[in-house]
């Protein structure tokens, strides 16, 4: 398979998980989604990456995100790690984590990284979008767990933008300032977010407490 974009449409699958089988499209019906694969069951940074993810149960639901993870370990595996993880991190894990011992989503979605490890997936992320299209990837190596409060922040920025002619800034978080695009002439930037601020003729703040 080759590498996914920005822009492709999420492959579609059918996959046993932790909640039962679900075929990925309809089970994202008309959701956000985040898909994302770790190394394996019984390794300490996944153990804590799962639960973190539990924590942020509504977090998640409040953005109409529906959150699934993969490894390549089996469904009898991820059934007792679950045990682990909830004990240890004082959490329920509460989405599906795919089985995928036949690396069939891992392949489809280029999980697997030949010179990280012939064997296990590496810790990607697809943020997918309520069109089934790829919103955002990343790449962390196993050695690294991830911040899933960066991801709810991303979220937070896509859900944004999809909807208004602006980009979020560095370091961006919800009810912050945002850019306005370069394509808004200033006099639709006027009428669009009134009372914006133009530092530079490419560079227009605007506030976006009163944007949904
Ligand atoms: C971990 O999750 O701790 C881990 C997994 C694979 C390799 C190294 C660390």
């Amino acid at each position: 398979m080759a590498h996914l974009r920005l822009g492709d449409t999420a492959p579609n699958f059918t996959a046993e998980t932790t909640e039962g089988k679900i075929q990925f499209h309809d089970w994202l019906g008309d959701s956000w989604g985040i898909l994302f694969s770790h190394p394996a069951d019984f390794t300490p940074v996944c153990t804590t990456e799962l639960g973190a993810t539990a924590k942020l149960k509504n977090e998640f639901e409040k953005r109409n995100v529906k959150v699934t993870a993969l490894s390549v370990d089996s469904l009898e595996s991820h059934q007792e790690w679950i045990k682990d993880i909830n004990e240890t991190q004082q959490t329920e894990v509460n989405f599906p984590i795919i089985a995928d011992p036949d690396q069939k989503v891992a392949e489809l979605y280029g999980m697997i990284h030949p010179n990280e490890s012939e064997k296990f997936t590496v810790r990607s992320v697809f943020i997918i979008g309520p069109d089934k299209k790829i919103k955002l990837t990343i790449t962390y190596p196993a050695s690294t767990g991830r911040n899933f409060h960066e991801l709810l922040r991303v979220i937070d920025s896509l859900q944004l933008t999809a909807h208004h002619q602006i980009a979020t800034p560095a370091n961006w978080q919800k009810g912050d300032d945002a850019v306005i695009s370069p394509a808004v002439s200033d006099e639709e930037a006027q009428k669009r977010f009134p009372g914006f601020k133009k530092i530079k003729p490419y560079l227009r703040i605007t506030k976006t407490n009163n944007l949904q």
